[in-house]
């Protein structure tokens, strides 16, 4: 049986602190969006219960990250992007999302600044890169 090597590197999803980072980064995000006025038109987009959603991101990105793909088992064939289809995502919005993503990222201290950058950067030019118009 392989043993991992203590030089093995770590993937983004260990580094940033696994599941329970991603849950506080997601349950913040949620938190801003649902209580700052700057996010209205972003969280009018989405359902009244947010419950999915605090579910479904954190897992998400734990996937995404090369953690635990149980986002994908669970929604086989489903690509992130095209769900993101019928929503009319313009400059704002995806500049809210970036924004409110990037200060829950911020606001979960975590340890390793390297990723925490990383993620933050990553994230905001996928929201940004996502807007229609
Ligand atoms: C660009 C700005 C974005 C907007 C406006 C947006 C909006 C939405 C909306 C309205 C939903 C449906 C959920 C609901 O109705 O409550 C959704 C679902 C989702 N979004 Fe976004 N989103 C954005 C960017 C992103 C990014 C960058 C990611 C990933 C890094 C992401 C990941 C997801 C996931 C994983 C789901 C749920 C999929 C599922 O499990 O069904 N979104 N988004």
């Amino acid at each position: 049986m392989a043993t991992q090597t203590a030089t093995a590197p770590k993937s983004p999803y260990d580094r940033i602190g696994g599941m329970p980072t991603l849950r506080r980064i997601t349950d913040r995000f949620y938190d801003l969006m649902e209580t700052e006025p700057a996010y209205a038109e972003l969280r009018a987009m989405h359902a009244a219960d947010l419950a999915p959603m605090r579910t479904s991101l954190p897992l998400f990105l734990a996937g995404w990250s090369g953690g635990p793909r149980e986002w994908w088992e669970a929604n086989p064939g489903k690509c992130m992007v095209s769900l993101h289809g019928p929503f009319a995502i313009n400059r704002e919005t995806a500049g809210q999302w970036a924004e409110a993503m990037r200060r829950a990222i911020a606001d979960a201290a975590i340890a390793d600044h390297e990723i925490a950058a990383a993620l933050a950067d990553t994230l905001s030019q996928m929201a940004l890169g996502m807007a229609k118009g």
